[in-house]
């Protein structure tokens, strides 16, 4: 050991010295640019790009280099990470995709303090009052201007004092052992089936929340009325519908934050950052092997072909001019409408079942009907309603288990001024399993809601009802069902796929976590066959080790025996 040491220190010392002292030193084969397409810019693909390009600079000076196409079927970058405008107006932009994300999120919350984006503390301005209702009843009230003592008391008061002390430390728990798989020497990750595993993971995503909490001893009431609340908002299942991680996930909203004017410029900056020529409308449809091969690897490259998604012709199909090395998959394959070439991927990615989630946002100057919620004070009537079943439902009672309540939440988002109007009115923001009807938000408001929803204000005397109206239908993450294997993320050689986080945690993190883990594994490809491959250059892996060295991770054990 002590002799590898030395030995180490001595390599470590001379690759410096070189580096120092000629800092225009090329090694003498350079590595030809690595072309690579990523298809999707949401948090994957943006995210793969951005550290590509940052684990290429650090490779720089073996001649590493990638110039990366990052082909997006719509007109801008975030995917299911979006802002819109109420009123159709730039200064008060609304999520309506992904919304929030905590400070334990490093990625976003790096990359948010790098690209000096503000911070915004979401639901800052809405309505403090927060109820649960089960369709009958509201179960649960906070108010959350109360001190946290008070809350306090009342959560034991009902569920009892062990409930949210165990929910707690599960969570904490549960947190912290998925928090290695960004370290070393869990990351970066070929397989996210065998990580789960060794992270204990696949004992909390093997089951369902309800077995999780049952075996954890945690008070049924709390767990049907309090964590099933909140697997319902953030993914619109309940406990029985739900693997246990996705339900601690759930459970972990503390510190909460979004960026201000809308989380989609995260993944803007980074695309940006990465240098990525932009194919914004352009869809790719299929993927082939070329008749060009890769000098390193021995791999044939591939070809993409794209359409314009803005052409009103059907011919609008046409080759990319470029034959790439490298192709990342960074959408769920089942919606992307690519068809591959027999061959091309060789590990199926399997279909799986996805959230159809309807979000609906829209303007009122009108406030809750108490009669809606059984109540008579309208004092009585909290701005922010979660769900849970009622005692009368099943497990899984009504479209899509929402049950007798019949949507998963209903929030006021804020109070604003009407531009048109000049108008105190409310933001509203619905998840439901299925569309929102007139009739629904006429009992939910107890007034007329016409057929339109929003009624031309020239013509009416009275009140419109709803100003302004924007329904979305989202297939917005999977049907998180208990299992214990994962898509992983090496579907080819050179062909990488993100969309396996998905039915393991879907968040804007885990997503992007998922694209650093595929930007990191295919710079290691690259760096493995210029040392293995046909005529590549020796030297390249020299150097791959003073990056090792050098980097603050310091080196392992197993490198300290290889030398
Ligand atoms: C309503 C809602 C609320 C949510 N709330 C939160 C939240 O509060 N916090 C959180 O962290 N997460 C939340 N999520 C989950 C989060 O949005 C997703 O997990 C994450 O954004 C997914 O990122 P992605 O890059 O994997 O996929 P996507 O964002 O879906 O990106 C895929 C991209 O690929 C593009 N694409 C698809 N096919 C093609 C093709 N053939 N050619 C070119 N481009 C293609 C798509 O247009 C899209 O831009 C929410 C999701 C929804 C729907
Ligand atoms: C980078 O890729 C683009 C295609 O998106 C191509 O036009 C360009 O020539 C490539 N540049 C280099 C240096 O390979
Ligand atoms: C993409 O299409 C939209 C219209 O759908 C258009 O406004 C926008 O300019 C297009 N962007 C690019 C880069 O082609
Ligand atoms: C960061 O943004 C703030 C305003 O949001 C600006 O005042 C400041 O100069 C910016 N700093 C950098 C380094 O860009």
């Amino acid at each position: 050991m002590k002799r590898s040491l030395s030995r180490a220190s001595t390599v470590l010392a001379t690759a410096l010295s070189l580096a120092t002292a000629f800092p225009s030193y090329e090694p003498p084969q350079r590595q030809p640019t690595q072309q690579v397409a990523i298809i999707g810019a949401g948090a994957a693909g943006s995210s793969a790009a951005y550290y590509l390009q940052e684990y290429a600079k650090q490779h720089e000076l073996l001649g590493l280099s990638v110039n990366i196409t990052l082909f997006e079927k719509t007109d801008r970058i975030g995917g299911r990470t979006l802002t819109i405008n109420a009123y159709d107006d730039p200064s008060q932009p609304i999520e309506l995709g992904a919304s929030i994300f905590i400070e334990k999120n490093h990625i976003l919350h790096q990359a948010l303090q790098k690209f000096n984006l503000s911070k915004r503390i979401p639901d800052e301005d809405s309505d403090p009052k927060l109820g649960i209702w089960d369709g009958d009843e509201f179960v649960f009230t906070v108010n959350e201007r109360d001190s946290f003592w008070w809350t306090a008391l009342k959560v034991i008061y009902k569920y009892g004092i062990m409930a949210p002390r165990r929910t707690q430390k599960l969570m904490e728990t549960t947190i912290s052992n998925f928090l290695r798989l960004y370290e070393q020497p869990y990351f970066p990750f070929r397989s996210l089936t065998q990580r789960a595993y060794e992270l204990g993971l696949v004992d909390v995503t093997g089951i369902t929340g309800e077995q999780l909490l049952k075996a954890n001893n945690i008070d049924d009431r709390y767990a049907h009325d309090i964590i099933q609340a909140s697997t319902r908002v953030n993914y619109a299942s309940n406990l029985v519908r739900i693997h246990g991680l996705d339900t601690m996930i759930s459970m972990a909203p503390e510190g909460a934050m979004a960026v201000k004017g809308g989380n989609w410029q995260i993944f803007h900056k980074m695309a940006e950052a990465s240098g990525a020529a932009i194919a914004l409308n352009t869809s790719v449809v299929s993927i082939r092997f070329s008749s060009e091969m890769n000098h390193y690897s021995g791999n044939k490259k591939y070809l993409v072909r794209t359409k314009s998604t803005i052409s009103k012709s059907d011919e609008g199909e046409e080759d990319y001019p470029v034959a790439f090395d490298n192709v990342i998959i960074a959408n769920p394959y089942q919606f992307s409408k690519i068809s591959a070439e027999e061959g091309v991927i060789q590990h199926a990615i399997d279909e799986i079942p996805y959230v159809q989630l309807h979000v609906t946002i829209f303007s009122s100057p009108y406030q809750y009907s108490p009669a809606f919620f059984g109540l008579t004070d309208s004092k009585d009537v909290p701005g922010g309603v979660l769900t849970t079943l009622a005692k009368s439902d099943g497990p899984t009672s009504g479209v899509n288990g929402a049950g007798k309540a019949g949507f998963f939440s209903v929030t006021t988002l804020r109070t604003t001024t009407n531009p048109m109007t000049q108008k105190r009115e409310f933001i509203y923001k619905i998840f439901s399993p299925e569309k929102i009807t007139p009739e629904f938000l006429g009992r939910l408001f107890g007034v007329e809601v016409p057929e339109s929803f929003t009624a031309n204000p020239d013509e009416a005397d009275s009140v419109s009802p709803i100003t302004w109206y924007h329904p979305h239908v989202f297939s917005s993450y999977p049907q998180a069902l208990p299992r214990v294997t994962f898509q992983d993320p090496i579907i080819g050689p050179g062909l990488y796929y993100t969309s396996g986080m998905d039915s393991f945690i879907s968040t804007m993190e885990t997503n992007a976590l998922m694209g650093k883990n595929v930007a990191a594994l295919l710079i290691d490809e690259v760096l493995k066959a210029s040392k293995n491959g046909c005529g590549g250059s020796k030297d390249l892996h020299k150097d791959t080790l003073l990056d090792h060295l050098t980097s603050d991770q310091g080196v392992s054990e197993k490198e300290m025996k290889d030398l």
